[in-house]
């Protein structure tokens, strides 16, 4: 446990919750919405745990009211949600579907009428099936394709919307999806991966000057996916593995997005010749940002492998992990925060992502009791404030996740929210941890006291 008191928060700090589009709306087929890359994944056999899909997911398309009612009762400053690209380009190019963008306009507006901010993520992984078919992020056109999209999106909701993230956790959709094989669109080639890096990075930068163009009183920004690394041990060996694992998942996207290159070391690890950088990518993708996302789960212990065969991932015995496999280690949070901050001095940050996963049950109470998930939240959440008492810019935590959901490659078998989803009923029980974030959140209020210069009435 770390020390009590919890540190003090700035008073403006944005307290908030994240989901996206894929894993919570459902209505897959619904208002003209074309086929992303996940539902291609997802249907196809052996790639998605038990075979679910997000074709129904937490039907947040038609229960967003009920939803929003809930996070106004959670006392939400702030709420991030996903764009569904097939919603908006059902074809990944040609025409825009107004019916997409009326469910966003609707959904903005009913959160700004609760008092909560929108937070707008433009590409959390849903790549339209057309531009996939058509080569995906290993081709320069769908960059192209993506700032098309961020354009009739951000001339809809530009006016209301303050907060716009361009995409969510690059490292993902490029090694997960282009060199791992376990995210869509599932292909297994270390070239694929680097051109897709390149590719959302470059499409990144050409987006920011979209949404300035069209929302020029927002703030916008790209959230990665960030991690401390520590080496198993001193020696040279597992020192240089840690470099690798660092260079490959923080460097590779911090570089060039706030120093306008890619890290030296990278770059001659996977060979010069494998970006496909052209005249003028390299200033378009260091496009000054308002802030830095941060999703932040655990951290990486990494020693050399025995056989030379590059870095590999150490797991302490005596480690507390989630339901994914996850090690929980909050000061690998602050530490991430105070790096991050003396190296790349990013003029502002956000948690855009943090929380865990754990075997959930509704008891004979009819609720659900989660007291890890409070704690890894709490211990995480302190690790944000000291560093923000450290003088830290971070402006704001999101807890993921609101509800239950699809979580990807594993279905419906992890449970991330604060809400518990019961698929079958979709009803909505709050957890312990909701209640938990509910009372943080009030106790970090300012108090608003009468003031004592008021006027005193009847005296003359
Ligand atoms: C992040 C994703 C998010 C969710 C969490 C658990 O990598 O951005 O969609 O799956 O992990």
């Amino acid at each position: 446990m770390s020390p009590q008191p919890t540190p003090v928060f700035p008073a403006d700090f944005v307290w908030g919750a994240a989901t996206a589009a894929y894993q919570i709306e459902g209505a897959a087929r619904e208002d003209g919405r074309g086929e992303s890359v996940w539902d291609r994944f997802a249907v196809t056999p052996g790639k998605v745990r038990n075979g679910d899909t997000a074709a129904v997911a937490c039907d947040f398309y038609h229960r967003y009211p009920e939803d929003i009612a809930l996070m106004r009762e959670l006392g939400l400053d702030a709420f991030r949600f996903s764009i569904s690209w097939p919603r908006i380009v059902p074809a990944g190019s040609g025409p825009v579907n107004q019916a997409g963008l009326d469910f966003y306009d609707r959904l903005v507006d009913e959160l700004l009428a609760e008092g909560i901010q929108p937070y707008a993520t433009l590409f959390h992984w849903d790549t339209p099936q057309a531009l996939e078919d058509a080569g995906g992020w290993t081709e320069r056109a769908t960059a192209e394709r993506f700032v098309e999209y961020a354009d009739a999106v951000s001339r809809r909701l530009g006016d209301r919307v303050g907060h716009w993230i361009t995409h969510n956790e690059p490292w993902v959709v490029a090694w997960l999806g282009y060199a791992w094989g376990e995210h869509a669109p599932g292909r297994t080639s270390g070239a694929d991966a680097i051109a897709a890096s390149h590719h959302l990075l470059l499409s990144h930068g050409w987006a920011v000057d979209v949404l300035r163009r069209n929302a020029p009183n927002a703030q916008v920004g790209i959230t990665l996916n960030l991690a401390h690394v520590d080496a198993a041990s001193d020696s040279p060996e597992d020192q240089a593995a840690a470099r690798e694992v660092d260079g490959n998942g923080n460097r590779w996207f911090l570089d060039p997005i706030f120093r306008g290159e890619y890290p030296a070391d990278m770059l001659e690890a996977y060979g010069p010749a494998s970006v496909p950088v052209r005249d003028g990518d390299m200033e378009a993708i260091s496009v000054p940002i308002d802030f830095l996302g941060v999703n932040n789960y655990f951290r990486h212990v990494v020693g050399a492998s025995a056989n030379g065969e590059g870095p590999r991932l150490v797991r302490d015995p005596e480690a507390q992990v989630t339901d994914m496999g996850w090690e929980v280690y909050p000061q690998g949070l602050y530490q991430l925060l105070l790096r991050v901050a003396a190296e790349y001095s990013p003029p502002a940050m956000y948690i855009t992502e943090n929380g865990a996963a754990f075997g959930d049950v509704r008891v004979h109470d009819g609720r659900v009791h989660d007291p890890e998930r409070q704690e890894y939240i709490r211990s995480h959440l302190d690790a944000v404030g000291r560093a923000a008492e450290r003088g830290v810019p971070v402006n704001g935590y999101f807890v993921w996740s609101f509800l239950d959901n699809f979580e990807w490659a594993h279905g419906y078998s992890k449970r991330f929210g604060i809400v518990y989803v019961d698929y079958p009923t979709q009803e909505r029980v709050p957890k312990d941890s909701f209640y938990w974030y509910r009372d943080f959140i009030a106790a970090q209020r300012p108090i608003v006291r009468p003031s004592l210069a008021a006027p005193v009435v009847g005296v003359s």
